[in-house]
C-alpha cells in the first residue's frame, strides 16, 4: 500500500519504469507444448486414460505433477504410481528435449532478446519446468538470459506469484520494474498476482487478462511492446 494515498502501489505504475523481462519458457521461446503433448499422450495410452490436445492446452504452465492430476481427474491411484508415471512421462519428454536446436526457437524470439540486451534490459526466465537446465544451453541463447530460474526454487508454483517475484529479485529489480511474457492463464495470473506487467501470447480466451495480448512474437519489436503498454494503461 502507498500510505499517502492509501492505494495499492501496483496500481500507479507506469511502463516508463520497465527495466526487465522475465520470460516463461514453454509456449513462449520454444513450442515445446507440442512436446509435452506427445510425451503425455504416450504415457495416457499406456496406462488407458483419456486424454486429448484440449486437455492438453489446458496443462499450460502447470508444474508436471499438477499436471497429471489434472489428467487423472477424480481417478485415484497410489502416491507410488503416480511417482512411476511423473519419471516415465519425463523420461519421454528428455528424449524430445535430446533433439532441440536453435532451431526450435519460436519466431521473433531471437531478435527480441537481442533488442534487450541492445536496449540495456535486463532478462530473466521463470518456468514452471524442471526441464529448464536442459532445455535453455539447447536453444542458444543462454548469453542473452541474466537469470534462469522455475518453480522448484520457491514455495507455490504458478499460478502464485512465487517464481516471478524470485526471478525479479534475483534481477534486483522491483515486481513494478517487470514485464512478464506468458502463453499460460496460470502463468498471467501469476505476473499479476506479482503485481507485474504482462504481456499474454496466445488467444485472448486463454491470456486475455494480461495488460496486452499478442498472437506471438513474430516480427515484434520492443518498442511496439512499450507503445502497446502506454496506450493500454
Ligand atoms: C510448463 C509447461 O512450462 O512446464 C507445462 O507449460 C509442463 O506443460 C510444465 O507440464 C512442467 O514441465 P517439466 O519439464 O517439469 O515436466
Ligand atoms: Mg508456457
Amino acid at each position: 500500500m502507498n500510505p499517502a494515498s492509501g492505494m495499492e502501489t501496483t496500481q500507479q505504475k507506469t511502463p516508463h519504469e520497465i527495466l526487465g523481462v522475465i520470460f516463461d519458457m514453454d509456449g513462449v521461446l520454444t513450442d515445446t507444448i507440442e512436446f509435452h503433448y506427445q510425451s503425455w499422450e504416450k504415457l495416457t495410452l499406456e496406462m488407458g486414460i483419456p486424454f486429448n490436445r484440449e486437455v492438453n492446452d489446458t496443462l499450460r504452465g502447470l508444474s508436471r505433477r499438477d499436471s497429471l492430476m489434472q489428467i487423472l481427474g477424480d481417478r485415484y491411484l497410489p502416491e507410488a504410481k503416480i511417482a512411476e508415471m511423473l519419471e516415465r512421462k519425463n523420461r519421454y519428454y528428455l528424449d524430445f528435449i535430446a533433439e532441440m536446436t536453435p532451431a526450435h526457437l519460436l519466431p521473433g524470439v531471437d531478435d527480441l532478446l537481442n533488442e534487450l540486451r541492445s536496449a540495456g534490459m535486463k532478462t530473466a526466465i521463470a518456468s514452471a519446468s524442471q526441464n529448464v537446465r536442459a532445455v535453455i544451453p539447447r536453444l542458444g541463447i543462454a548469453d542473452r538470459i541474466d537469470v534462469v530460474t522455475n518453480v522448484y526454487k520457491v514455495k507455490r508454483s504458478k499460478p502464485a506469484p512465487d517464481v516471478f517475484l524470485h526471478a525479479a529479485e534475483q534481477l534486483g529489480l522491483s515486481p513494478n520494474q517487470c514485464l512478464v511474457v506468458e502463453d499460460a492463464e496460470a502463468g498471467v495470473e501469476a505476473a499479476l498476482a506479482a503485481g507485474m506487467w504482462a504481456l499474454g501470447l496466445g488467444p485472448v480466451e486463454r491470456v486475455g487478462a494480461a495488460h496486452i495480448v499478442l498472437p506471438s512474437l513474430q516480427g515484434v519489436k520492443w518498442e511496439d511492446i512499450l507503445g502497446k503498454l502506454h496506450t493500454a494503461v
